[in-house]
């Protein structure tokens, strides 16, 4: 009985039976095809709800790229003083993608620095699938910061590497709106050749030394209230009062200005468009 359900279901059986047995596995594979594929779906969903969130979220998003080595590591621990980042003299130091928070100066913005996988050379075509895994959600970010090692005999061939890559990625770099790029290391060239990175479109930096820092941040903060859809506005608020209070929990409160009369502050008070309607329904009426 067993050998005869064998020899129905082998495919070295001669007339149909053969071929009732591939029909089989085909039947079988195209169910684990369909299985497979519902579960790639569900993972889609969860991945879009997840971003949509994120984009709702009050926090905004910098993801880091470079080519490795190029100080990416650096640079986000000089902003964000996360004493637990390590950047190493290495290739490839961060394999992972890491998030890292920090109020931005002057507006407090909230906002998560990514650190990224290190661009490379021609990356091989069956590892650009993974590499863009890895990258794919820190490219949704609201700000996409590219920085590059000027420094290094071959940054420019370096630079066109990263941007390549991210057109094979298909991110897209048309408006420059998303995209900010940094020359780093400079402390590491001569003063003169300072000018030459700006005027190839890069903000000079030494993540090490400080240097541009203070430049960088401001930067950061001009294209990320773009980005997110939000405005920054000076208010003449009473400390204490209802609007006082709503706009604290509702919008990012940056630096206070003493005001004629003491019993006001003017406030640099970042805010989202639609926050900001709902701020003047409820506050503003005539
Ligand atoms: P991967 O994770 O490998 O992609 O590296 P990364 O881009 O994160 O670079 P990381 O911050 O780890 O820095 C690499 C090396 O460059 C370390 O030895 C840093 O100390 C050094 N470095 C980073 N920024 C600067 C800089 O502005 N000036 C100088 N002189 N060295 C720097």
């Amino acid at each position: 009985m067993i050998e005869h359900e064998y020899e129905r279901g082998n495919k070295h059986s001669s007339s149909r039976l053969g071929e009732q047995y591939y029909d089989n596995q085909k039947f079988i594979l195209r169910k684990l095809e369909g299985g497979i594929k519902r579960k790639i779906d569900q993972l889609k969903n969860q991945r879009t709800k997840l971003r949509s969130n994120r984009k709702d979220s009050d926090i905004s998003t910098v993801a880091v790229i470079g080519y490795t080595n190029c100080g990416k590591t650096s640079l986000i621990k000089a902003i964000t003083g996360d004493s637990n980042m390590e950047p190493r003299n290495q290739l490839f130091a961060t394999l992972d993608v890491t998030c890292h928070g920090t109020k931005l100066p002057g507006s407090n913005l909230d906002t998560v620095f990514i650190d990224t996988v290190g661009f490379i050379s021609d990356i091989p075509t069956p590892l650009i699938a993974s590499f863009s895994a890895t990258l794919e959600d820190a490219l949704e970010a609201d700000l996409i910061l590219h920085v590059a090692d000027f420094s290094h005999p071959d940054h420019e061939h370096q630079r066109r590497q990263v941007l390549d890559t991210l057109r094979k990625l298909k991110v897209k770099l048309t408006d420059n709106k998303n995209i900010l790029s940094v020359g780093n290391k400079i402390d590491l060239i001569p003063p003169e050749k300072w000018r030459e990175v700006m005027t190839q479109g890069y903000l000079p930096t030494s993540a090490v030394r400080g240097f541009g820092l203070d430049h960088l941040l401001e930067k950061i903060e001009k294209q990320l209230i773009v980005s997110t859809d939000r405005v920054k506005l000076k208010m003449r608020l009473r400390p204490g009062s209802e609007e006082w209070e709503w706009l604290r929990q509702n919008s990012s409160f940056g630096d206070l200005e003493v005001d004629g009369d003491t019993n006001y502050n003017i406030v640099n008070v970042v805010i989202s468009k639609h926050i900001l309607e709902k701020f003047k329904a409820k506050y503003l009426k005539q």
